[in-house]
């Protein structure tokens, strides 16, 4: 029986996305006992107060519906112009709306991302500073950045690197240390 469910959240829209190829690979890599998931995007729009609560987006609902249920968050952060990609700010804003920050607050979160040079750090750091004001509590160690644009991941957004997939074994370890030490499981 599984006994923590975790969402998996990617900022990019993208097909060929390395950063969702990092969820897909978590997906492989998850031991019995998590269940995991990931939130679909696609049809998110922009947040807009002026949307009545009662007028909410199916693509939203679904996603208010895994986060409710879910003990933990793995984030894949993209890097756009230095900080994170809207698509995932704009799930993260969605979210903070709802009654009493429920979906997020006190909720553990592992981050990890694939781009340019610096490998995410850029963005991850200003999602880290996100996270302080939604009251997510990311872990801090073992951090995860990688390029983009390396043979770590293949044509379509796999991650094929070992050292790397070692890596991500290590980070769901950790998430679900975590996510104990926190108490949410
Ligand atoms: C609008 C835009 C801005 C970008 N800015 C950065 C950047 O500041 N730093 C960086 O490392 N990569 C940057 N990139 C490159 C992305 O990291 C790269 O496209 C990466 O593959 C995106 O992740 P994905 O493969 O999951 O879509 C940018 C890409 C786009 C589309």
């Amino acid at each position: 029986m599984s006994n923590l469910n975790i969402l998996g959240i990617s900022g990019s829209l993208r097909k060929q996305s390395r950063n969702s190829g990092l969820l897909r690979k978590v997906a492989e890599l998850v031991p019995e006992n998590i269940s995991f998931s990931i939130a679909d995007l696609q049809q998110v729009p922009f947040y807009n107060a002026d949307i009545p609560a009662d007028g909410k987006p199916e693509a939203v609902l679904k996603i208010f519906d895994q986060m409710a249920k879910a003990d933990a968050f793995i984030f894949a952060c993209p890097e756009y112009n230095y900080s994170l990609a809207p698509a995932l700010k704009n799930i993260i804003d969605w979210a903070s709306r709802q009654p009493d920050n429920a979906l997020l607050a006190g909720k553990p979160v592992a981050i990890m991302g694939a781009g340019g040079g610096m490998g995410t750090a850029r963005s991850q750091y200003h999602l880290r500073q996100v996270c302080v004001f939604v009251d997510l509590y990311p872990l801090n160690k073992p951090e995860f950045f990688s390029s983009a644009f390396s043979e770590s991941y293949n044509e379509d957004g796999d991650l094929v690197d070992e050292h790397k997939i070692e890596q991500i074994k290590e980070i769901i370890n950790a998430l679900a240390r975590w996510s104990k030490t926190l108490a949410v499981k």
